[in-house]
């Protein structure tokens, strides 16, 4: 969703800002801008559009200064157009604002400015902060009070309802910039004599690895030689000074077309990278170091509820399939969003897990609060290192898929799939659910998951041609059953989002309940179909839409001849332990996905209307 950076040193901040912009590209976004300051005056520049738009706007201006703040704007309150883009400045042009969140009571706080004969340009919720900032400013101007501009910050903060993450200029103080955090993610990069504001680390790790994550409440005072932090409480805070290990070439396409192809072709890596220092090839052994504490509570929990999004919903429900499996553990997958509002029966010794490749999803942040407040033991499974989720839990596993840029989800959704499959075969095993040979059969499985992968992404080439045969359609449905089935959901979503091909997944045996209905000779069916013990039923499945003309596309093991014989395309896999398959057969469905969006000219690194991590309800 939206981004921010800001810089403050003695570079030229245009040229951070607009390379940290590009940086942030991928969170999604529909317009851009930046404030530079100059010689105690500030300049704005903003447009709908692409940062690119804002380098266009830029070229015949003079647009000095070594202080400055950028946005990337996703619009929620108010169209994307010049006038919404950030940033906002107060109506007599004391503050100058950068914002991601929502501010919730917004309304009621414009209509109260109003009446003080405020004057709003633009519909956003940011514009309200930034006249609310200035309106007490002013007062306490007129009233002779001697106030620094962060306890007008302070002071104007708490009367606000929502998210925010704050990078705040203020014109009579040219000299420091103000940031502030509460539910929206802010980092801060310590240079030699500069330091860099933004939403994640991506914009300012080629310049530091020296960061400090603000806390929520926590407010940023950042002049060119010093940083104090204090809350909301005005109470005085030692920063947390971080390292953060993440390279430049790592959020680099590093020669492939896309953020979005690169990161299918990590996924053997990713996945290595996730089981490393914890699958035990050699001793036949699990260690998550991140369960250790509540490893026994985990074992012997009642029940398990997962809660997540998106992709990461799909990874869940592949979850419970394991769990139930092999640790015998009832398990329920909900979404985030529903969780939180409809007043779940959350039991003590629960066991919450809540998965997030951001760690910054509201919705999953908002449920992982809920879990805790009802007392549960809640887990987190997450990608980005130091996100809101980990830290919000008392346990956790990360996975390693690296920098996930691409807005659909690829590595990211293998390397859940991974930490999910560990964690129920270190359950099952303590808790007898799987016998040792089992279990060490599975290790041996998981281990040479990622060659297998590597096999299948050696065959794009086929994956291609199917993808050029269907690429004009409209529709698609895509079927599995058992763990294949969070697949099936999961290559659906692919599609629709980066293609705008309307899909829909379902558990196979459903269709005969209402979708077989669509069925004809315009509809491609993507079948996934590898050998389980579920997999005569699949094939009668495939004889049910082949008997209605439908074009079917069939993931199969190596060497299936059955279905072969009966589908228009298939694309084979290699063949590996049931519970294992959901890591190998959505391979061929993202690059199939991937190849179609191409090939119909869309942008799939950044798909319209799309943001990378939801921050907003
Ligand atoms: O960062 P999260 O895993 O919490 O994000 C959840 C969803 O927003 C995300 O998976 C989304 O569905 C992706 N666009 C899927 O490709």
């Amino acid at each position: 969703m939206c981004g921010i950076v800001g810089y403050i040193g003695n570079r030229k901040a245009s040229e951070v800002l607009i390379k940290g912009l590009k940086r942030l590209e991928y969170r999604g976004y529909d317009s851009a801008g930046i404030a530079l300051c100059n010689n105690n005056s500030c300049q704005i520049y903003k447009c709908k559009g692409k940062v690119q738009d804002l380098e266009k706007l830029l070229q015949d201006k003079n647009a000095e200064g070594s202080i400055g703040i950028g946005h990337t704007r996703w619009a929620t309150h108010g169209e994307p157009n010049d006038v919404n883009a950030h940033p906002h400045t107060s109506m007599r042009g004391n503050f100058i604002i950068i914002h991601n969140g929502i501010i919730e009571n917004y309304s009621k706080l414009k209509a109260g400015l109003e009446e003080e004969g405020y004057v709003f340009k633009g519909e956003t919720d940011t514009e309200v902060l930034a006249n609310l900032f200035e309106y007490v400013y002013l007062n306490h101007l007129n009233n002779g009070d001697k106030i620094s501009p962060e306890d007008i910050i302070r002071e104007t903060l708490q009367m606000v309802e929502g998210a925010y993450g704050l990078v705040i200029l203020c014109n009579d103080y040219p000299d420091f910039m103000i940031a502030a955090r509460k539910g929206s993610p802010l980092v801060i990069g310590i240079g030699k004599d500069e330091y860099f504001v933004a939403s994640d680390a991506t914009p300012i790790i080629e310049y530091t690895n020296s960061v400090i994550y603000l806390n929520d409440d926590d407010i940023a005072i950042i002049s060119r030689s010093s940083l104090n932090l204090t809350n909301l409480k005005n109470m005085k805070k030692k920063p947390d000074i971080q390292k953060i290990d993440l390279k430049i070439d790592e959020i680099e396409k590093g020669g492939f077309d896309h953020y979005m192809l690169k990161e299918i072709y990590e996924q053997p890596r990713a996945i290595r990278d996730t089981c490393r220092g914890r699958l035990d090839f050699r001793s036949k052994s699990i260690h998550l170091g991140g369960l250790h504490n509540i490893f026994d509570k985990l074992a012997g929990a009642k029940r398990i509820i997962i809660v997540a999004c998106g992709t990461s919903w799909h990874a869940g429900l592949v979850g419970e399939y394991l769990f139930e499996e092999f640790a015998r553990i009832p398990t329920e997958v909900e979404y985030a969003s529903e969780f939180r509002y409809r007043n779940p029966i959350i039991n003590k010794d629960d066991i919450v897990i809540a998965i997030s490749q951001s760690g910054e999803t509201a919705d999953t942040l908002a449920a992982v609060q809920m879990a805790k407040n009802a007392g549960a033991i809640v887990i987190g499974i997450c990608n980005v290192v130091g996100a809101s989720i980990p830290r919000e839990t008392i346990a956790g596993v990360y996975t390693h898929a690296g920098p996930e840029i691409g807005v659909a989800s690829t590595k990211a959704f293998t390397a859940q799939i991974t930490v999910l499959t560990m964690m129920a075969m270190a359950v099952g095993l303590a808790n007898k659910g799987l016998t040792e040979k089992e279990f060490s059969q599975l290790v041996d499985e998981l281990y040479i998951i990622p060659e297998k992968i590597e096999e299948i992404l050696e065959r794009s080439e086929c994956i291609r041609d199917i993808s050029e045969k269907i690429k004009d359609v409209s529709n698609s449905i895509y079927l599995g059953r058992g763990y294949l089935y969070p697949v099936a959901l999961e290559g659906a979503l692919k599609l629709k989002e980066i293609s705008y091909i309307h899909a829909e997944g379902y558990p196979a045996a459903e269709m005969k309940h209402g979708p077989i209905a669509l069925i004809d000779e315009k509809m491609p069916v993507i079948v996934i179909a590898t050998k389980d013990n579920s997999y005569d039923k699949i094939v009668s499945n495939i004889q049910e839409v082949k008997a209605r003309k439908g074009v079917i596309i069939a993931v199969v093991t190596e060497g299936d001849v059955t279905i072969k014989s009966i589908a228009d395309y298939v694309i084979e896999v290699p063949k590996t332990d049931f519970a294992l398959a959901p890591l190998l057969t959505v391979i061929p469905l993202q690059l199939l996905s991937y190849y179609i969006a191409t090939m119909r000219g869309c942008n799939v690194d950044q798909p319209r209307n799309l943001a990378k991590s939801v921050t907003v309800e």
